[in-house]
């Protein structure tokens, strides 16, 4: 297949080159293609003449969202909008990758993908209206919907609690967040099957599972035999620019009919770490 990926340089665009490593791929991301040009980038494409775009790019700060909002909506709403223009003047399908943040965190059952969503941060919402866009403008199209995202590359939530368990005698992580941490690679082997499928619609992707970022971090340090030096302290209302959902678990009913599920959260986890050589004798 001829495949393009935004966001081609970033975690999950990372993780989607070496899994689609057999099919003709093209590499969009920052400064070679910039997706918030509408002219530039449609010429790019259609030149490409890609089946299918899988459309990851997306200005991922989430509290930078909040002091720079012109830079998220210009980025996350209209460069969604130039890509599903390029997709539509090239006869492609399209893969828009979306957040668990489109839900407001206030309810406790698992969120099937046709609930209302309720976005509550800048964000949040241009996550949200990149979803609208994709539905107006193309008629082939998935919207899949992922949630605490880490893979391949330098930074990720992994690296950071284990750099800080490195440098401090003791660290603090927020219980009152909780959601799916989610591996890039299973992400990217999961949107390999679905474009084989016309199975256009919204899914839920994220590894299965909930757990607060307090616990995360503490499966990281015993995967890491790190639990012993850095005391992990639990906290409350951490401050931060953005307002994060509190609870979020997104229940994977289309994908699963299709045949396509998720391992769960400590399994992805440990995978990657015996992977990345982040593992205890690993
Ligand atoms: N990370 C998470 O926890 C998480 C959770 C749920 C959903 N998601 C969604 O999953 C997707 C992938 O996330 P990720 O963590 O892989 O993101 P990431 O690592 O931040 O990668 C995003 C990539 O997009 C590039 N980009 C930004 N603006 C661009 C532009 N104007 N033109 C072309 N490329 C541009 C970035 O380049 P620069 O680095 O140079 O800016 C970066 O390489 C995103 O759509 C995100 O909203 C992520």
């Amino acid at each position: 297949m001829r495949i393009a990926i935004t966001g081609s340089n970033g975690q999950l665009g990372l993780a989607l080159r070496q899994t689609l490593a057999g099919h003709a791929l093209l590499n969009i991301d920052l400064p070679d293609y910039d997706i918030t040009d509408l002219g530039g980038i449609g010429d790019a494409v259609r030149l490409f003449g890609p089946e299918v775009i899988i459309h990851t790019a997306a200005v991922t700060d989430v509290d930078g969202c909040e002091h720079d909002p012109e830079l998220a909506y210009r980025v996350n709403v209209l460069g969604t909008r130039n890509m599903a223009v390029a997709a539509q003047a090239c006869g492609a399908s399209m893969i828009y990758i979306s957040t668990d943040y489109v839900f407001d965190g206030a309810q406790q059952d698992p969120h099937w993908e046709y609930d209302p969503t309720h976005p509550q941060s800048v964000y949040a919402r241009t996550k949200w209206l990149g979803e609208e866009l994709t539905r107006q403008l193309l008629t082939r199209f998935y919207i899949v919907r992922i949630a605490w995202l880490y893979g391949d590359g330098p930074r990720n939530f992994v690296r950071t609690v284990l750099r800080l368990a490195s440098e401090r005698d003791s660290l603090s992580m927020v219980t009152d967040e909780v959601g799916s941490p989610t591996y890039a690679h299973d992400v990217a082997g999961a949107l390999a099957r679905l474009i084989q499928l016309p199975a256009y619609g919204t899914y839920h992707l994220p590894n299965s599972g909930v757990c607060s970022r307090y616990d995360w971090a503490a499966e990281i340090l015993r995967l890491a035999g790190a639990a012993n030096q850095v005391e992990l302290l639990p906290s409350e209302n951490y401050a931060r620019a953005a307002q994060v959902p509190k609870y979020v678990e997104m229940r994977n009913f289309a994908a699963a009919e299709l045949g396509i599920r998720m391992r769960p959260w400590r399994e992805a986890l440990q995978d990657y770490m015996a992977r990345a050589g982040l593992l205890q004798n690993g």
